[in-house]
């Protein structure tokens, strides 16, 4: 941590924030991607230095946040398990203690949430959640700047998860009871969401149904994700059967509202968790929810490293 910055904070999960941050974060974000989207060069971040951790494969996590951070003036380090001594059982604690001696600021894709919080717990710098088995908050951050980009706050809105019960839902869920909307949910039989994940204080936020149509009726966004998250490999065969029912079709975009988005984090299976005339259908934003990754990640590091702008 540079001097001047006195109170260091973690980006562990999407609770580590207050409704107020995010607010705040919303609006830099729209002012970060336009500036991207008119060339202006923004570089506040010049001279620090992003350390990413990736003990999971990644596509959209790493390009948005290793162009962003270069983006904005600074450099990156990209580790993953394979290439380094994570994967030769130092402890985290070690690792953290090194690693952050170095960079600025590290993203950690890794397996339970524990291991982030002990990396967390031993890092000098700020630590951002890149994926955990528990929780995604850097992708619900893209997500509701998506919904609001495109249909204003959404407060009071209706959020239909369809599908597992995984990190993704588990971060809806504390975004829903953070920034005050509604989340419908519908997962097979033994794939449910589990509350105490999330750790929500109003549980009025988190509504669920059976029927995955019965979850998507009066729905402003529609979202899934695939059937077997990394890491959970082993159980595919069974999930495939499970979650048979759980594809997003267009009967249940048609109980949504009429102007309902739908949103998938990717990568994306067509004719699993969603039919193709869905998700390349138009209410479907998932090419600008994948590219606004790295607008609200700018905005993040930014608010991490240099605090409040103005
Ligand atoms: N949505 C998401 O996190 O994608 P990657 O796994 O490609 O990073
Ligand atoms: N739930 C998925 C999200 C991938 C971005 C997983 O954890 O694999």
């Amino acid at each position: 941590m540079k001097p001047g910055m006195s109170l260091m904070k973690h980006y562990l999960q999407f609770k580590d924030l207050r409704a107020e941050e995010y607010a705040y974060l919303f609006e830099r974000t729209a002012v970060i991607k336009k500036r991207f989207k008119n060339y202006e060069k923004y570089q506040p971040l010049v001279d620090r230095t992003l350390a990413m951790i990736f003990e999971k494969a990644s596509t959209r996590t790493r390009v948005s946040f290793e162009a962003g951070m270069y983006q904005m003036g600074g450099s990156v380090v990209h580790l993953t398990t394979g290439d380094s001594q994570l994967g030769r059982a130092e402890p985290i604690e070690d690792s953290a203690r090194v690693i952050s001696r170095m960079v600025d600021i590290v993203m950690i894709r890794t397996f339970e949430q524990t291991k982030l919080e002990r990396f967390a717990a031993h890092s000098r710098v700020p630590v951002i959640n890149g994926l955990t088995n528990e929780y995604h908050p850097c992708q619900i951050l893209a997500d509701i700047f998506t919904f609001i980009e495109q249909r204003g706050s959404i407060q009071g809105k209706t959020v239909a998860w369809v599908g597992d019960g995984n990190n993704m839902a588990n971060t809806w869920l504390q975004a829903a009871d953070i920034l005050g909307f509604t989340l419908h949910v519908s997962t097979p039989s033994g794939y449910e969401l589990d509350p105490k994940v999330a750790g929500v204080a109003d549980p009025a936020c988190l509504k669920s149904f059976k029927s995955p149509i019965a979850a998507c009726e009066g729905a402003h966004l529609v979202t899934t994700d695939v059937w077997t998250s990394m890491g959970y490999e082993a159980e595919n065969e069974v999930r495939m059967k499970a979650f048979a029912d759980w594809c997003v079709d267009a009967r249940m975009m048609a109980a949504a509202q009429s102007d309902a988005l739908f949103m998938h984090c990717l990568p994306a299976h067509r004719g699993e968790e969603v039919e193709a005339e869905v998700i390349d259908g138009p209410q479907s934003v998932v090419w600008d929810e994948a590219e606004n990754r790295m607008h609200v990640q700018k905005a993040l590091m930014e608010y991490l490293l240099l605090g409040r702008i103005g």
